[in-house]
């Protein structure tokens, strides 16, 4: 017999699922993620999404409560394989490299959050959990704001890099 049978269990799987991703983000990702950038923009802006994702936890633990469970980390499998790739990048490049690949790393995560984010505001509407689609939305609106911002700095650590290798 499978385990999830029901939209209901479905919702609180994939609940699961960015709990996890938000828990280990707030506690172990951004901060290390803070500590290797040297771009001082790309910082402040992941000091500034480190508050956010705290919130976003507490967001997510709200919506559990409103449905009347409790938090349940789920291990995402998709955002441990984010990890490793970016582990592995990392070591196998020079270090001049380091804020560009970082950018590309948050990138990529920050279009995972969003997929999840727009899975669960849907099926929270569909089964009129008015006040857990308000909570999602608030988390998805910072992720999209902050994707944005990733990608305007990214964008300017690629130009500055690609002239300091054609100056070098
Ligand atoms: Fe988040
Ligand atoms: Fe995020």
């Amino acid at each position: 017999m499978p385990e999830i049978t029901t939209p209901r269990d479905l919702f609180l799987h994939e609940l699961g699922d960015i709990l996890y991703v938000e828990r280990v983000l707030a506690e172990e990702t951004l901060p290390r993620l803070i500590g290797e950038v040297s771009d001082d923009e790309f910082r402040s802006g992941l000091e500034t999404h480190l508050e956010e994702t705290q919130q976003h936890v507490a967001n997510v633990e709200k919506v559990f409560e409103l449905l009347g469970e409790e938090p349940e980390p789920e291990k995402c499998i998709g955002f441990e394989g984010l990890k490793d790739e970016h582990d592995q990048l990392v070591e196998e490049s020079s270090s001049s490299l380091l804020d560009v690949i970082n950018t590309g790393a948050a990138a990529r995560t920050e279009n995972y959050e969003i997929a999840a984010y727009e899975g669960l505001r849907r099926m929270a509407k569909s089964m009129g959990e008015d006040e857990a689609v308000e909570l999602l939305d608030e988390n998805l609106k910072q992720e999209k704001d902050t994707l944005r911002e990733v990608e305007k700095i990214a964008t300017r650590l690629s130009n500055e890099s690609a002239k300091q290798a054609a100056s070098a």
